[in-house]
């Protein structure tokens, strides 16, 4: 694929996508992290270095959730990193939003509003579809090239990652050709035991990589936490407790827990789930076996589960894990990211983490021993597990004459 250096961009007008999706407080709305702004800094500060007009396009969260807010704040933040005023619209392609562009100058740098505000930005659909969306025929007479910087969304086909570069000339930015270097490089070379840790609140993307990486005989020993865990024990038939089905059952995931029974049957040897967990009972942490768990919100994983975790983490060669073990952010609750990323850290096997919350707990450790800290979470681990990424493969195929 082409990259930015590919392009002539000055006095170019560039759309960019790139992931900013970021950990944000729901109680304050307030962003709690800013490691994918400052990774996009950089393809940002090149493209307005060089003279283009670079028009932004991101995401925060998905529709319905709590951290689903504005990108205001995102721009502030991307101004402060950058030393240099970011202009922000809450618009994506309407009026207001084409005019803005139109005024803008070279070097000058703009951030659209939040493409998830747009209901046809969710439906995911092949690249000539999402072409044909209102979003991407308004803005793309505006634009003179595309620029896909969003490694961390390149999972999903929707308009703003695919239907650009079916009319634009496109390449990758910094931080998608750096992602993509670095994973296809170490899924080149997998050293067995090679364990996958999956936890986080996105159970969708962790069965299925889980399923591609089992059933093609890639995985040796698939760790669950977080969310991902208490599907699994209740798909074996644990009393995960009315509260946390509720959980379950209010996002809709019920039918991942059938698929997790079925995985658990098929590979009863390879999908390890906590024997103890962490619940939240008047905001203090409480450990319990999970065969005796009270009727309290889990929000960790319990120590010896961990202590058990961390000695396969130990013994693997390599070792792939996205999103965190339990809801870090509260105190009391960290531990079990925490002993997992020390675990991974401190284990001489080859390791890449991704995940916007678990990447943002590593750096906020400051932990070295890590290979590579990726930016996306789904994103990479569908890549290691073997499935195609639809941003990076309609990138492959973009051509720069269009
Ligand atoms: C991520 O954080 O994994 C990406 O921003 C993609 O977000 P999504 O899972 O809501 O599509």
């Amino acid at each position: 694929f082409n990259t930015i250096d590919d392009l002539e961009v000055e006095g170019k007008t560039v759309l960019v996508r790139v992931d900013i999706n970021s950990p944000v407080d729901p109680l304050t709305g307030l962003l709690l992290d800013d490691t994918r702004i400052r990774l996009h800094a950089e393809t940002i500060a090149e493209l307005a270095n060089k003279g283009a007009k670079t028009v932004l396009m991101a995401h925060q969260s998905r529709p319905g959730k709590k951290d689903f807010t504005t990108l205001q704040q995102h721009a502030e933040a991307l101004s402060n990193l950058l030393n240099k005023s970011v202009g922000y619209v809450d618009d994506i392609f309407g009026s207001n939003a084409r005019e803005t562009i139109k005024n803008m100058e070279g070097g000058d740098i703009l951030l659209l509003e939040n493409v998830r505000f747009y209901s046809e930005e969710i439906l995911q659909r092949e690249p000539p579809q999402q072409a044909e969306t209102h979003m991407v025929k308004l803005l793309s007479p505006l634009a003179d090239y595309f620029v896909n910087d969003a490694f961390a969304a390149a999972h999903r086909s929707q308009p703003s990652l695919v239907g650009f570069a079916v009319n634009l000339p496109s390449a990758a930015g910094r931080v998608m050709e750096r992602e993509l270097k670095a994973l296809y490089s170490a899924v080149s070379n997998v050293e067995r035991p090679c364990v996958y840790v999956l936890g986080g609140v996105k159970v969708d993307d962790s069965i299925m990589v889980m399923e591609n990486a089992l059933e093609a005989g890639s995985a040796d020993y698939i760790l669950t936490t977080g969310l991902v865990a208490n599907i699994f024990l209740w798909g074996g038939g644990v009393n995960i407790q009315k509260h946390n089905r509720k959980f379950i059952e209010d996002r809709d995931y019920c039918e991942y827990v059938k698929k997790a029974r079925k995985l658990c049957k098929k590979f009863r040897d390879q999908i390890l789930v906590p024997t103890d967990l962490a619940v939240c009972k008047d905001d203090k942490r409480l450990e319990y076996s999970v065969n005796k768990l009270p009727n309290l919100p889990i929000f960790d994983l319990g120590t010896e589960t961990t202590t058990e975790y961390a000695r396969v983490i130990r013994n693997a060669r390599t070792i792939f894990a996205n999103g965190p073990a339990g809801v870090f952010e509260k105190e009391g609750f960290n531990q079990g990211t925490e002993d997992i990323l020390n675990a991974i850290s401190s284990s001489p096997g080859f390791s890449i983490i991704g995940g916007g919350h678990l990447a943002a707990a590593a750096n906020q450790m400051g932990l070295s021993g890590i290979s590579h800290i990726s930016s996306g979470g789904g994103a990479s681990i569908s890549l290691i597990a073997g499935e195609r990424l639809p941003a990076v493969e309609v990138l492959r195929e973009a051509d720069l004459n269009i």
